[in-house]
């Protein structure tokens, strides 16, 4: 049995980092495991202009751990009125892409895209200037079940945005059926996706086990297991489409244990040692170094990381909270014990 497990260092290409105290929180986590993240735009307000995106990478920098070298990789939130002449702002102040959140679809969604019609030139803007779409893939729609979301995301809104922009870089954000699975890998080379830990570890069945289970309470929701199986199959295939990001997304204990709770799990503390949980389970860990920290850089167009994180098995327990600012967290397997651990550098 592989006693240790030596990667490249790996990034997240899907993390929630907040603001001020919470940012303060959550962000050496982030920077012990990953040399690069790809940070939400969904601020409030949000991160609509290049101008946001610098002051925010600023504060992000400034709240690193001494000597983490660490490095935010921006987005700004696309909006029906994102002009076209931000684009060029954009990419000239290194963000690396524009986040699609369709009104009313997540959390801090209310100033999304309300009609995908309205964005064409930014969206031309984009394809120009090899800008990628971040794209959360859920329909908004009330009459739509929420199980079924994506997939009629996939048909309403992914198929003729694809068409359309046949140039354009997409990555479909936290996709969670087989349904996202199998139009990622029959997309061509400039469609991918990334997975998080939650939906590759937990079925919806999850939610309601032992009573309601707020803290794996997310968007886009936990579906059924051959969902998450179909996820499972496509992270550890090897295939460059699929690569790891964390949708780490913090709310403090008491948001979460509440009528009306939040949406969003904390994965960040230990997300490598989460998605190694799976792939063991999957007999793949030899796929892992390629999911977690190739795929997304290749994709991106980013050079790879040079140092090397390592991972040791040894029996561990996630700590049940950790604190976030005047708040506490539950992290994902908080209280759980897991079988591989970070070693620290
Ligand atoms: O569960 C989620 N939480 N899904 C999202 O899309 C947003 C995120 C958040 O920011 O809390
Ligand atoms: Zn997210």
């Amino acid at each position: 049995m592989v006693a240790t497990l030596t990667l490249t260092r790996p990034d997240d290409w899907h993390l929630h980092l907040r603001d001020g105290a919470a940012m303060a929180a959550v962000l050496p986590a982030s920077a012990r495991q990953f040399a690069r993240a790809v940070v939400m735009p969904n601020l409030r307000p949000p991160v609509t202009t290049a101008a946001q995106a610098i002051a925010y990478r600023e504060r992000i920098r400034a709240a690193r751990p001494a000597g983490s070298s660490f490095e935010p990789l921006m987005t700004l939130y696309l909006t029906d009125d994102t002009p076209p002449d931000e684009i060029g702002r954009a990419r000239q102040a290194g963000v690396v892409a524009l986040k699609l959140y369709p009104a009313g679809a997540t959390t801090n969604s209310d100033a999304g895209v309300t009609d995908l019609r309205k964005t064409r030139a930014t969206l031309e803007a984009m394809q120009r200037e090899g800008l990628p779409l971040l794209v959360h893939g859920e329909v908004s729609d009330p009459d739509v079940d929420l199980f079924d979301r994506e997939a009629v995301f996939i048909d309403r809104h992914l198929i003729p945005l694809r068409r359309d922009f046949p140039g354009l870089k997409i990555v479909f954000e936290h996709i969670t059926t087989r349904e996202g699975v199998q139009y990622v890998q029959g997309a061509g080379a400039l469609t991918a996706a990334t997975v998080t830990p939650q939906h590759l570890l937990y079925n919806r069945n999850a939610l309601f086990t032992g009573g309601l289970q707020p803290h794996l309470y997310c968007l886009p929701v936990l579906k059924a297991e051959v969902h998450r199986q179909a996820l499972v199959v496509a992270a550890t295939s090897g295939s460059p489409k699929f690569f790891l990001g964390t949708d780490s997304a913090p709310h403090a204990v008491h948001l979460k244990e509440h009528a009306g709770g939040h949406a969003g799990c904390y994965t960040a503390l230990c997300a490598l040692e989460l998605y190694a949980r799976v792939f063991d389970a999957a007999g793949a860990l030899d796929q892992l170094e390629g999911f977690a920290s190739f795929h997304g850089a290749d994709f991106y167009g980013l050079p790879r990381n040079r140092g090397t994180v390592t991972l040791r098995r040894e029996r561990w327990s996630v700590p049940e909270t950790v604190p976030f600012g005047e708040a506490t967290l539950k992290p994902l397997c908080g209280g759980e014990t897991l079988d591989w651990r970070l070693v620290a550098d």
